[in-house]
């Protein structure tokens, strides 16, 4: 399955990175947007982000203007047609997702691919609420996409070989390293890494030891780029709280309940960098 033309939902913070490394790799890519606004700030994010490339030598101007020459941005679903795969980056919402995958059901040709960039709603229901749950799949990308390696793929029950082999040879094309995940809250990364951070907040609310010790041992002793107090600030306290409390609903696993501080640190709107402040004040 010749995956050529790339559609992709949603410019936001994923959709702008997915839509530059499928232009990146050669593919001419549709990026829908709800309206013009949204539209423009996503298009300027992918050519900020190409421009910072430039500056720093690590691309090249061609490569710029050839990536962003292949980048076609619309507000209107019906753009998609001829596209063979699109993935849908838009809010992380059941009935948001099950809408878009609607209207664009009724565009794209029969043989094409639909895949979402979810980080946590079951795969398996997703695919149920399109027209072709054997041409739907996972493709969960990291953030920010250009610069982050990894895409987790997740089957749904009902994915067609045929689907899952043509999203594993995308994520090779767009230069990523393909894992293949489970259909479960989590797949691989959030699955250990969630756990790790909530039992941080666990050890500084039991005053194991201090914040900044904390976050010191474990970025020199494991090596780690920063210690797990300063990441959940980084991913923010919400999106840590929302993702635990999904993957507790699940699994009913205390290494997933959220710690009392973690929900009223959220409560207090004290939601890491976003906010301006979370375990450190920015
Ligand atoms: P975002 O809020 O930055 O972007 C979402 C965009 O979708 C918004 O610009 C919104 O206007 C647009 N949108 C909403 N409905 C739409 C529709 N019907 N058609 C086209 N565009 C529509 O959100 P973000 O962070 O990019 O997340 C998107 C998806 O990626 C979510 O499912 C999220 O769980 C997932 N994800 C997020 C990661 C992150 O670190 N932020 C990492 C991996 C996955």
């Amino acid at each position: 399955m010749a995956i050529h033309t790339v559609g992709v939902l949603g410019c936001g913070l994923m959709g702008a990175g997915i839509a530059q490394v499928s232009a990146a790799a050669g593919h001419p890519t549709i990026v829908r947007e709800v309206d013009r606004g949204r539209l423009d700030v996503g298009l300027a994010r992918i050519r900020q982000f190409l421009q910072d490339g430039v500056t720093k030598g690590k691309v090249t101007t061609e490569a710029r203007d050839a990536t962003l020459g292949r980048i076609t941005g619309t507000t209107t679903v019906d753009d998609l047609a001829g596209c063979d795969l699109v993935i849908e980056a838009i809010v992380e919402d059941l009935e948001e997702k099950a809408a878009v995958y609607r209207a664009i059901d009724d565009v794209i040709g029969d043989r094409a691919i639909l895949a979402s960039n979810t980080s946590s709603l079951c795969i398996t229901e997703l695919a149920a609420r399109t027209r072709r749950p054997d041409r739907f799949g996972g493709l969960h990308f990291f953030n920010p996409v250009p610069l982050m390696k990894l895409v987790e793929i997740t089957r749904a029950l009902t994915t067609s070989d045929e689907t899952f082999e043509a999203l594993m040879g995308f994520a090779r094309a767009v230069a990523k390293e393909p894992v293949v995940a489970p259909d479960q809250p989590g797949f691989i990364v959030n699955r250990l890494l969630i756990p790790y951070l909530l039992d941080a907040i666990r050890c500084l609310e039991r005053g194991l030891a201090t914040r900044d010790d904390i976050d010191k041992a474990m970025a020199l002793g494991c090596g780690h780029p920063m210690g797990p107090l300063a990441l959940v600030d980084f991913i923010g306290l919400d999106t840590t709280y929302a993702i635990a409390t999904i993957m507790f609903d699940e699994f009913k696993d205390p290494a997933f309940a959220a710690p009392p501080r973690l929900k009223r640190m959220v409560l207090a709107g004290k939601l890491g960098r976003k906010s301006g402040e979370g375990f450190y004040r920015y």
